[in-house]
């Protein structure tokens, strides 16, 4: 059973800003991605009271809430680290030493690809062709790209983000974007309303 919305996990700013969300769309289902997305935000992951909310907020149950979170790469209903590594080691970035990169990453790391470190900094993962080939080898931290990637520039990146000084460019894990989007889809609420009266008359043969 799912949990009453706002009854505790996700916090008050990020459940208006959810249902802001749903006002765009004309049924509150329609939102769950983007929602995923902003608890995302809070916790760097999909925890199991974010989605009993989520799934209060959409009209959905737990199960169907985890289900399409899970098959998304960028939503984690796991617990990942504050940064998450993705060493791309297809074709381009192969030939030019991703898995002696990422043998790199995991001896200064002290962590295996598909775990995270003990001080809970760090998700190392491999990952397909990351779409940045004309800078192999490459990664992305949070999904902000690394291109021409060295074992000397890796160790600097990990310096930066340990010390904090990189936070202008690479956020903690689950901050998509930074600026709030204004406007754009949003409708009026009569307006919700009445198309939401002319599809359930037709879902019942009434139009
Ligand atoms: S092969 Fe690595 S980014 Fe395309």
């Amino acid at each position: 059973m799912s949990s009453a919305p706002g009854s505790g996990h996700l916090s008050a700013d990020i459940v208006t800003r959810a249902r802001e969300l749903i006002g765009l769309y004309p049924h509150p289902r329609s939102a769950l991605i983007p929602i995923c997305h902003l608890a995302q935000e809070q916790d760097g992951w999909l925890s199991p009271e974010a989605i009993d909310e989520i799934a209060a907020l959409v009209g959905l149950t737990p199960a169907e809430v985890l289900g399409t979170a899970s098959f998304y790469e960028m939503l984690h209903t796991e617990p990942v680290g504050t940064y998450v590594i993705s060493v791309c080691t297809n074709i381009a970035c192969m030939l030019r030493g991703a898995y002696e990169l990422l043998d790199h990453i995991q001896d200064t790391l002290d962590v295996r690809a598909g775990a995270t470190t003990a001080d809970g900094m760090f998700t190392l993962e491999e990952a397909e062709c990351i779409a940045d080939c004309g800078r192999a080898p490459c990664l992305a931290v949070n999904h902000r790209f690394v291109g021409d990637v060295t074992p000397q520039s890796f160790d600097s990146l990990v310096d930066g983000l340990r010390a904090g000084t990189m936070s202008d460019d690479i956020p903690r894990h689950g901050t998509l974007v930074r600026v709030r989007r204004q406007g754009g889809l949003r409708v009026d609420d009569a307006t919700i309303r009445a198309e939401r009266e002319t599809a359930a008359a037709k879902a019942t043969g009434g139009a």
